[in-house]
C-alpha cells in the first residue's frame, strides 16, 4: 500500500485550513514551503512567562516606626480576592496545555487520532514541498515504494538523518551500504535541511513512521507495529524534547535501533 486514500488527504487538508495553515493545492503548490519551523511543533515549550506572585503592597512612605495606617485603595486591594498562591502553577502550565494541545492537532470533541494521521499532518507542513505529497520525490528523493527503507534498514538512522541534515556531513556516504543503486553520499542531491531545532524527537519519529509505513509500505510483524504504535500514542501526548544528535549517532553506530524498540 502505497497511496494514501484520498479521503485522508482530504480530512488532513480540512484539518489544516481549520488550523489556518497553507494548504497545498490551494495556492498552487506549496513550492515555497521550505524548511520553516512547523506550526505545529517548533516553538520550544519555553518558560511561560513570569506570573508575579501577589506581593503585600507596601503601605505608603510611612515613617518606619509611624503605625501604618492602609490608605482606602491599600485596604480595598487587600480584601480584594487574589488567585491563591497554590493556584499559580496551574496558570502558568497554560501555554504548555495549549502547546501539547496543538501539537496533536485535536478539533475540541473529534475522536483522538492516531499517531500515523499526525505525522501525516506534521510531514505535509514540514515535508511535503521537497518531498511531495505522496513522498514520490522533487528537490528531495522519493521516499515512497520501499525507498526510503533501502536507505535507512535502521528507523533510527532515519530520525538521525531528519534531525541533523546532510550538510554536517556533506560527501560522506549514509544509509545501507548495500543500497540497490549504490549508497547514498550526502550531498550529492543538495541540502537535506536538518530538523533538530525546529521539531521535537516525537514529532521527527511521528514524520519517521508516516514516512516508513504509509508513505514506503514498510511491513512490520503485527507484534512491532503494535509495539511502536504504541508507544508513539503514549509519547505524542507529551512534550517532546530537542533530539539529542550525538546519542543517536553512537546508538546508530552501534547497530541499536530504540525508535524500533519503543521507549517503554
Ligand atoms: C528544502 C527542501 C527539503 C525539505 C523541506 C525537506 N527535505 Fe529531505 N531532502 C532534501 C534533499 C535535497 C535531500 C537530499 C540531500 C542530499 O543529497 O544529501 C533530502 C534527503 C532526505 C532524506 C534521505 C533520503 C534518502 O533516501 O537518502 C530523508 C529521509 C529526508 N530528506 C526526509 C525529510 C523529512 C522527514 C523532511 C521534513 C521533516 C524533509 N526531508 C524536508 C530536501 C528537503
Amino acid at each position: 500500500m502505497t497511496e494514501i486514500p484520498d479521503h485522508l488527504l482530504e480530512r488532513t487538508r480540512a484539518r489544516r485550513r481549520a488550523l489556518g495553515l497553507p494548504v497545498a493545492g490551494d495556492d498552487g503548490g506549496g513550492a515555497g514551503g521550505d524548511a520553516g519551523p512547523a506550526p505545529g511543533g517548533a516553538p520550544a515549550p519555553s518558560a511561560p512567562a513570569p506570573m508575579k506572585s501577589p506581593v503585600p503592597i507596601p503601605a505608603g512612605d510611612a515613617a518606619p516606626d509611624a503605625p501604618v495606617v492602609d490608605s482606602p485603595q491599600v485596604a480595598a486591594h487587600k480584601a480584594r480576592k487574589k488567585v491563591p498562591v497554590w493556584a499559580m502553577p496551574v496558570v502558568a502550565a497554560l501555554p504548555i496545555w495549549a502547546f501539547i494541545y496543538a501539537g496533536t492537532v485535536q478539533e475540541p470533541g473529534a475522536p483522538a487520532i492516531g499517531p500515523l494521521e499526525v505525522g501525516a499532518t506534521l510531514y505535509d507542513v514540514n515535508c511535503a514541498a521537497c518531498h511531495g505529497g505522496g513522498g514520490e520525490g522533487g528537490a528531495g528523493y522519493a521516499l515512497d515504494h520501499g525507498e526510503v527503507i533501502a536507505t535507512f534498514p535502521n528507523a533510527t538512522e532515519q530520525v538521525l538523518h531528519v534531525a541533523r541534515g546532510s550538510s554536517p556531513i556533506a560527501g560522506e556516504p549514509y544509509g545501507d551500504p548495500d543500497r540497490a543503486g549504490g549508497q547514498r553520499v550526502a550531498g550529492d542531491l543538495g541540502a537535506m535541511p536538518g530538523f533538530a531545532s525546529s521539531l521535537t524527537d516525537i514529532e521527527i519519529e511521528l514524520i519517521v513512521w508516516y514516512e516508513r509505513i504509509t508513505l514506503a509500505g514498510e511491513e512490520l510483524e503485527p507484534a512491532q507495529l503494535a509495539t511502536v504504535l504504541e508507544d508513539l500514542q503514549h509519547r505524542m501526548e507529551t512534550v517532546g524534547q530537542e533530539v539529542d544528535i550525538e546519542d543517536l549517532a553512537e546508538k546508530v553506530a552501534n547497530g541499536e535501533n530504540p525508535v524500533l524498540e519503543g521507549h517503554a
